[in-house]
């Protein structure tokens, strides 16, 4: 064979290797262009969690109108698992989950939604179970086998492990599994994964645990818990970080877990303004009227959803009293006017005085040139930016905004 020959030979021989590898080192792709919705067994049950909770819980999605509303994932967080059989199979907890996870996954598809499951990149998760460090191609075999659509990887029992190395093993072995699976990189912002994750995941933990308050840190030592305002307080730097398909995660939501009815509105706005995957975290088959109407509310959903996919800007900070703006698709805006306090506090707002601007997404509005109409998202009341807005926010609420316009040239 000739030198040509033999170098035309080699250089295909590595185009295929490169084309092999390109192609297992992608997330999968078209998942999450808005941000994901769904369930997580987590926040309300902890390890208290079988096979029954998740059927129920899929059927109350669908029964309850969540489903329609957008969310689709039934996600089975930590403590599903029993062991590894004697080739290092990981088996559901056979009392838990006797039937198995195909057959869950089965179920679940049946009724219109994917099911997702949890792991760890440690020996193990954060529940002592066993995780998935080296195991991740055999586990990610495994779940595609079982139809999983959506894997949320944590990062317990990982000392000396490398963050964006581990997670990027988990990426790869999901794409060399060939089934489409959202993966949520849960590492609790330690890394950063803002900085690295866009191309590992389709969205990253920013925080440590989500606790259930709204004004309030948890930290028994061994652990920190953030309430809503905590964890909002984090995002600032992070919005550039976001878009379609790569996402600033700020955990599970609590709404119906407890908080009073403003403080489960505000914090449901809040993660709708920012963009976050919005991922219920309370028991779907009991909830309170109250709880269902404001996990569905459309107009905030579809804040959330928008397809712009850009995460909120804070424009205005006066006291306790914060205005958040997102700029939407088709020249829309969302704005928020966030009461951090427990006091009630009033808004007067002269759009006139304010010139909006946000220069990420090189959009601007001067309310002097320009009338926009706005809608409260959860009143319904309506009105335009050509009179101030005047109104009282109860402590610990918001009042949500949906922009559009302009009314006048
Ligand atoms: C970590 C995660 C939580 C949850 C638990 C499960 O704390 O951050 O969201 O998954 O582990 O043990």
């Amino acid at each position: 064979m000739n030198t040509k020959r033999t170098a035309q030979l080699l250089s295909g021989f590595l185009l295929c290797i490169a084309a092999c590898c390109n192609s297992w080192a992608q997330k999968s792709e078209g998942l999450a262009s808005t941000p994901q919705m769904g369930w997580n067994s987590w926040n309300k049950f902890a390890c208290e969690i079988d096979e029954r909770l998740i059927r129920e819980t899929a059927d109350a999605m669908v029964q309850q109108g969540l489903k329609d509303a957008g969310f689709q994932y039934v996600n089975i967080d930590d403590c599903w698992q029993g062991q590894r059989d004697a080739d290092g199979n990981i088996q559901p907890d056979p009392k838990r989950f006797p039937s198995g996870m195909k057959a869950l996954a089965d179920y679940v598809h049946g009724k219109g939604l994917k099911l997702g499951i949890y792991s760890d990149a440690g020996a193990t998760t954060c529940g002592g179970r066993p995780g998935s460090r080296g195991h991740e191609y055999q586990d990610a075999r495994t779940y595609a086998r079982w139809g999983i659509d959506y894997v949320k990887y944590d990062w317990c029992d990982s000392p000396g492990l490398n963050a964006e190395a581990a997670y990027t093993t988990m990426r790869d072995a999901i794409a060399k599994a060939g089934r489409p699976m959202v993966f949520s990189v849960c590492e609790w912002g330690m890394s950063k994964p803002w900085e690295w994750a866009g191309k590992v995941a389709h969205s990253w933990r920013t925080t440590p645990d989500i606790y259930n308050c709204f004004d309030c840190e948890f930290s028994p030592g061994f652990s920190t818990g953030l309430g809503v305002l905590r964890i909002l307080d984090k995002q600032a730097s992070l919005r550039k970080f976001a878009g379609p398909g790569h996402w600033n995660d700020m955990d599970m939501l609590e709404v119906g877990n407890g908080m009073s009815e403003d403080e489960d509105r505000a914090h449901m706005s809040i993660w709708a303004m920012m963009a976050s995957p919005l991922i219920l975290g309370n028991d779907l088959r009991s909830m309170s009227e109250s709880t269902r109407r404001i996990l569905t509310n459309p107009g905030v959903i579809a804040v959330n959803q928008d397809k712009l996919g850009v995460q909120a800007l804070r424009v205005l900070a006066d006291g306790p009293l914060e205005v958040y703006a997102k700029p939407l698709d088709g020249g829309q805006w969302a704005l928020m006017f966030l009461n951090r306090s427990n006091q009630a506090a009033d808004v007067r707002h002269d759009w006139k005085k304010q010139v909006l601007v946000d220069d990420l997404s090189q959009r601007s509005v001067d309310f002097k040139q320009t009338i926009y109409r706005w809608s409260d998202l959860w009143s319904k009341k309506t009105g335009d930016t050509s009179t101030k807005l005047e109104a009282r926010l109860a402590p610990h609420s918001v009042l949500m905004l949906r922009l559009s316009g302009p009314a006048k040239p």
